[in-house]
C-alpha cells in the first residue's frame, strides 16, 4: 500500500502509520484523513495486523491541527460537513476499532492533532510533546471531537479551562491529567509504544475487540453499557478463541491465539 500523506510499517503484526506531512506539522488536510480511513479500512479485517501505532514524521510536530489553509475560507456549511465527514471518516473509525490504536505523541498535538490522539485507545508521549485545543484563538471551537473526548478523559472543569484559554499543555502536565498513560524521551517512544503493542499480541483479538467495544459503549449515551458488557461477555463464549484460552489454561500452556 502507498499513500502520499502517510508511511506504513508492519512488524511483527504491529502497524505503525506515520503521517507524513513535516514542513506542514503534519497538519491533517483532506488527503491526509482520506489516506488515514483507506488504511486503516483496509487493515481492519487483516489477521496479520493486531495492534495499530499511530505517529507524525519529524522531530516536531505530532500533528499541528486540522489543516487551517484549507478551511480558511469555508462557510457555515462547509465547517458543518468538515466535522461531520472528519468525525465519521477518522475519528469515530478509530474510537470503535477493533483493535487497539495507540497514539505516539512525538510533538506538537494541536486542535485536530490532539483529536486524533484522544481517539485513540490511549496515548504515549514524548517529554518534548505540546498538547492542547487553540481552535478558540483561531475563532472556531474543536470539531473533530475534542469538545466530547476531553472532559471523558481529563473531567470538564480542566478540559474547559484548556478548551477557553487555548493553552498548551507539557508532556508532563498532560500526564498529570491522565491524557497521555507515559511520558518517554524521544528515542524511547515508539520502542515503548511496540512494547505495549506487543503486550496486546499474546491476547485474543476476539476479546480485545469484545472489550473496546464494552468500554466504548459508557460513553455512548444511546447505550447501556453494562447491557453492551453482558452482551459481548456472553459472546465471548461462543469463540474459539475462549475454547482455546481457557483449555491452554487448563493444559498449562500458552495460548495460541
Ligand atoms: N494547518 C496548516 N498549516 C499548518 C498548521 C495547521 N494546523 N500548523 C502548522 N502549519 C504550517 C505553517 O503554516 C508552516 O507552513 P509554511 O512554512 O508553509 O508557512 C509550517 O507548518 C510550520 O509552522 P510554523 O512556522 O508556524 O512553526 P512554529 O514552530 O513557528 O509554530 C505551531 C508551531 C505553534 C504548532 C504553529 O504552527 C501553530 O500554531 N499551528 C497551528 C495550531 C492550531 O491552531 N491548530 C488547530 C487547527 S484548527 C483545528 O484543528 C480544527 C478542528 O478541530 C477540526
Amino acid at each position: 500500500m502507498e499513500f502520499q500523506n502517510i508511511l506504513i510499517d508492519v512488524n511483527d503484526k504491529i502497524a505503525t502509520i506515520t503521517i507524513n506531512r513535516p514542513k506542514q506539522l503534519n497538519a491533517l488536510n483532506k488527503a491526509t484523513i482520506s489516506d488515514l480511513n483507506q488504511v486503516l479500512m483496509s487493515l481492519k479485517n487483516d489477521n496479520n495486523i493486531r495492534c495499530l501505532i499511530i505517529t507524525g514524521s519529524g522531530e516536531k510536530a505530532f500533528v499541528a491541527g486540522a489543516d487551517i489553509k484549507e478551511f480558511a475560507h469555508f462557510g457555515v456549511e462547509e465547517g458543518k460537513k468538515l466535522a461531520k465527514s472528519g468525525q465519521e471518516n477518522l475519528f469515530d473509525l478509530i474510537e470503535n476499532y477493533p483493535k487497539p490504536v495507540i497514539a505516539a505523541v512525538n510533538g506538537f498535538a494541536l486542535g485536530g492533532g490532539l483529536e486524533l490522539a484522544m481517539a485513540c485507545h490511549f496515548r504515549i508521549a514524548s517529554d518534548n510533546a505540546r498538547m492542547g485545543l487553540p481552535e478558540v484563538s483561531l475563532g472556531v471551537i474543536p470539531g473533530y471531537g475534542g469538545t466530547q473526548r476531553l472532559p471523558q478523559l481529563i473531567g470538564k472543569g480542566k478540559a474547559m479551562e484548556l478548551i477557553t484559554t487555548a493553552k498548551m499543555m507539557t508532556a508532563d502536565e498532560a500526564l498529570q491529567y491522565h491524557l497521555v498513560n507515559y511520558v518517554v524521551s524521544s528515542e524511547e517512544l515508539l520502542p515503548k509504544c511496540i512494547k505495549i503493542a506487543t503486550a496486546t499480541l499474546h491476547n485474543s483479538p476476539k476479546a480485545i475487540n469484545a472489550a473496546i467495544n464494552a468500554v466504548n459503549a459508557g460513553y455512548n449515551n444511546d447505550v447501556n453499557g453494562y447491557n453492551k458488557e453482558i452482551e459481548e461477555f456472553g459472546n465471548c463464549f461462543g469463540s474459539d478463541e475462549f475454547k482455546e484460552g481457557t483449555t491452554a489454561f487448563m493444559e498449562k500452556r500458552k495460548p495460541n491465539y
